[in-house]
């Protein structure tokens, strides 16, 4: 705990002045301590400055230094110093070999950094700088060294002990013990370091490569967790070949391992052929796993197998580069969600949490472009700005470049640098050299946060067939940057027929665009684009597949509208005009609270979605669907919750009782009695299905109330258990989810995923009443606040209960204040992240804006983490912007 934080810039680089070649750790498990022997071979770096510099070496606040040797002679208490979590050696020759003796107490370490203990098993998390809690370390990417892990450990209580890399020894020891040896022949910084011991089974199956190298694959998990392995070991082997196949990129070690763990603050973590997963984020069959959720898993199992490549044999010079390799493996793990499954749904997907939580962040006091100038606390950065608009500025690449550049730059990329550490600045010039494209004015996106709004003007010269398109670009200042350059950009569009269809494009003065089809290059504040041989006044698809992060401003009228609603082929773009009219309808029922009446041409785009058999059921679930709360909070100058919730149970009441026959008959038709299966039309059918069920809950009838429960009662899968369930609790003033929520449990209570999900449904529900609930929930037996993954179902999900968590007495944010505060002493990073909403003040109404710093106030005033210590302030200072 400290306040006297100190700020990290990038400006500060230094590559490190010593190089650790190898790393041999010894690591003994014993009951009260855990001994870690290091032995380091280091060098002085040729390419540091500093030729005399003294050795610092990282250590965390709960490691005893027990003994430091140098060439083999111990180092007396002169030879070294030891000061605020540092070790300095002052006096080093050329090269040496160091070697340290420590004690740790993992089962202790509640903030699940470093080397912990979870449940009854041993396991690591050492990214960003948890490696530093195992031993004294050079803790930063840029070392790159050899490792060789050597565990011991009762051999009863920990039979499977795992490292990076083959394992090269193991034997039976005195008193009980047992050891293995493992070595990583690959160079790798310590974050990538990982070791487990445990009671484990294991789950196996193997893996071709292109070039006929048989990889074993293996999947550790509690032993009442075995039948929950499958789909993550398909999903693996679907990722291999894929990256093969899109990437060039092959596995190289001949084992590739996945350890399932419950206490685990991320979702997982790409530790070299040693991965580890958040149980929630691996472990899938369909009786206690949703759709969504089997669709989450194989996202994250790819995710971490990319990082192989994008991460490990690439890896980061520094932590400010997190989106080298993030934003970089977020990207690819979408292509092979959208290759998979359906691009356009998944584009939806991925455009709808940008556009909520990222443009969000953007404008909040945590902004910061995807690759920061300064942190405090670099867990703070692990953000939805590095990961998700990271990905997309690499989308962007693409989209400039074409497929064929884009993959000659990737393997430009990764031959290039393979083996090292690097930084943004050379992914780019890996783009650019290999496509022959300036790409100088694109990096500006690494540098600018701040979402810009695109405003787009037209005008048609019906003598002269010429259509004029103008986009000016403008982007708000934020902390870092006042005034914007302009950036450059991919702007994909097309011009409509009266009939739809796309006509041919010729631009004035571009001869390389051909087709219906094209990528603009926008790259001034503001430009003009004239195209010719424009037979008719042309309908803009502007913006397709969402081709740029920013906020499009073209003045669509609603016959525009509902026009590209039903005749636009990108699936995007369609998506984005129903969006439009909705967003537009919510706010004029947010004007009309006394009795919002919904119009005739509206309820006809919606009902020929729904009865058109032909389209894609999962496609037709996204366009019927409202926008969330919080993305339509994201869309007004000023919100006000509760404002936002009233209309939009106001619209789904108007849309369901418009639509009543259309949504039941069309429930009826995606209602599979049959077997289950998991092919993409049932997980459709289940989509849509749902999505009727929840409209025609919000009309009160018995009927609906029935069909739910009924639903329930089949217990045919968790997609539409938990569908069933969410439709009743979202019933204000109703308590007919509640003997179901009992029988849930009852049923579940032994599976600690399914008791998540049976928190999150409760705590998450956007009704009054919200936080008793949650008190009560938080004095449940199977909550526990020392497991993250307890504390994201009910106070992350509380968080997101709008008219809960904005509670107009204060309640929901002072509670939040005593979380984190509760929290900040067990788990710095989980504290934080809860933080991080207290923030986001700065649209609220005045009172709530007031109760919200209040808090921040209150916290700023205790002893905080670093992380919550950053995240409180910044939003302090930003009170008088
Ligand atoms: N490298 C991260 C895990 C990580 C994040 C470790 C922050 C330490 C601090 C991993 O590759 C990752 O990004 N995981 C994501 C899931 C992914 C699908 C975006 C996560 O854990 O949420
Ligand atoms: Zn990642």
């Amino acid at each position: 705990m400290t306040t006297n934080s100190q700020v990290i810039y990038l400006k500060n680089y230094k590559p490190p002045a010593f190089l650790i070649d190898t790393t041999d750790l010894d690591i003994r498990i014993g009951d009260e301590y855990t001994s870690v022997v290091t032995r380091l071979k280091i060098r002085r770096n040729p390419a540091s400055s500093e030729m005399s510099a003294e050795l610092v070496l990282q250590g965390g606040k709960g490691i005893k230094l027990q003994e430091v040797m140098m060439d083999g002679l111990i180092l007396d208490s002169s030879g070294y110093e030891l000061e605020d979590s540092k070790l300095c050696i002052q006096q080093c020759p050329e090269t040496f070999e160091l070697t340290t003796e420590c004690l740790i107490q993992p089962q202790l370490n509640t903030s699940l950094e470093g080397l912990y203990k979870s449940g009854g098993m041993y396991c690591t998390q050492c990214e960003a700088e948890g490696f530093r809690n195992i031993t004294y370390y050079l803790d930063r990417p840029d070392a790159l060294s050899v490792f060789t892990t050597r565990i011991s450990a009762p051999k009863t209580s920990y039979p499977v002990l795992l490292a990076n890399g083959n394992p090269v020894d193991s034997g039976d020891l005195d008193n009980g013990e047992h050891f293995a040896v493992w070595h990583d022949p690959f160079p790798k910084p310590a974050y990538l370091f990982a070791m487990v011991a445990g009671d484990l089974v294991r789950q196996d199956d193997e893996f071709i490569t292109a070039s006929g190298r048989k990889v074993d694959l293996q999947i550790f998990v509690e032993a009442h967790n075995s039948h929950k392995c499958d789909h993550a070991l398909a999903s693996l082997k679907r990722s291999m070949l894929w990256d093969e196949k899109t990437y060039g990129r092959e596995y190289d070690l001949d084992l590739f391992m996945i350890v399932a763990v419950d206490d685990f603050n991320m979702g997982a973590m790409e530790n070299k052929g040693l991965n580890i997963f958040n149980s929630d984020c691996v472990l899938a069959d369909p009786a206690t796993s949703s759709d969504a959720m089997f669709e989450r898993i194989e996202g994250i199992v790819a995710h971490e197998y990319f990082h192989n490549w994008s991460g490990n044999r690439v890896t980061c010079r520094d932590w400010f580069q997190l989106s080298l390799k993030e934003g970089f493996t977020v990207y690819r793990d979408a292509q092979y969600t959208a290759d998979t499954y359906s691009a356009a749904v998944k584009r939806i997907d991925d455009v709808t949490i940008l556009r909520t939580h990222q443009f969000a962040e953007d404008a909040s006091p945590m902004a910061h472009p995807i690759r920061p100038a300064s942190y405090i606390e670099i867990n703070n950065f692990y953000s939805v700005t590095v990961y998700e608009k990271g990905a997309e500025v690499v989308g962007m690449m693409h989209s400039l470049l074409g497929d064929h550049l884009f993959r000659k730059g990737s393997d430009l990329y990764f031959d290039r640098h393979d083996g090292q550490a690097v930084t943004t600045d050379h992914f780019v010039a890996a783009m650019g050299d290999a496509s022959g494209i300036d790409l100088s004015q694109f990096k500006h996106w690494y540098s600018q946060a701040g979402t810009p709004t695109l405003t787009v003007t037209d005008s048609y010269d019906a003598a002269a067939q010429e259509y004029r398109l103008t986009v000016a670009q403008s982007t708000p200042a934020t902390a870092e940057c006042q005034h914007k350059q302009p950036f450059h950009m991919p702007f994909r569009m097309a011009l409509l027929d009266a009939n739809g269809t796309e006509m041919p494009l010729v631009v004035q003065g571009n001869d390389a665009i051909t087709g219906t089809t094209c990528v603009l290059d926008i790259k001034q504040a503001q430009q003009t684009f004239v195209f010719q041989e424009v037979k008719q006044h042309p309908i803009p698809s502007l913006l397709r597949g969402f081709s740029a992060p920013v906020k499009l401003d073209y003045a669509y009228t609603k016959a525009q509208l509902l026009f590209l609603a039903s005749k636009d082929q990108d699936g995007f773009c369609r998506w984005e005009a129903c969006q439009r009219l909705l967003i537009e309808a919510t706010e004029e029922a947010m004007l009309h609270t006394d009795g919002y009446q919904i119009t005739d041409a509206l309820v006809s785009m919606l009902r020929s979605s729904l009865v058109d058999e032909h389209l894609d059921t999962a496609m037709v679930a996204k366009l019927i669907q409202l926008p969330s709360e919080a993305y339509l909070a994201e869309t007004q100058t000023t919100v006000d919750v509760d404002l936002i919730h009233a209309a939009r149970e106001a619209m789904r009441m108007a849309i369901a009782s418009a639509l009543e026959n259309e949504l039941l008959t069309c429930y009826q038709r995606c209602h599979d009695t049959g077997p289950f299966s998991q092919t993409g039309g049932a997980i459709g059918n289940r989509a849509l299905k749902n999505t009727c069920l929840s409209y025609l809950n919000s009309l009160g009838k018995t009927q609906y109330h029935n069909m739910a429960q009924q639903q329930y009662a089949l217990q045919a899968n968790m997609t539409d258990v938990g569908a069933a369930l969410n439709s009743l609790i979202a019933i204000e003033g109703s308590n007919l989810a509640t003997p179901l929520l009992t029988d849930f449990y009852q049923r579940w209570h032994t599976d600690t995923q399914v008791v998540d999900q049976w928190f999150a449904m409760q705590c998450g529900a956007n009704r009054s009443g919200g936080l008793e609930q949650v008190q009560q929930l938080l004095q449940h037996s199977a909550f526990d606040i020392r497991n993250p993954n307890k504390v994201r179902s009910v106070v992350g999900s509380f968080i997101r209960s709008a008219i809960n968590f904005h509670a107009a007495d204060g309640s929901g944010y002072a509670f939040v204040g005593d979380m984190i505060l509760k929290l900040d002493a067990i788990n710095p990073m989980i504290a934080s992240g809860l933080a991080k909403p207290l923030g986001r003040f700065k649209r609220q109404t005045p009172q709530r804006k007031a109760l919200m710093q209040k808090q921040l106030q209150r916290l700023s005033e205790a002893q905080l983490s670093k992380d919550v210590f950053e995240v409180v302030n910044r939003a302090l200072d930003s009170s008088n912007d």
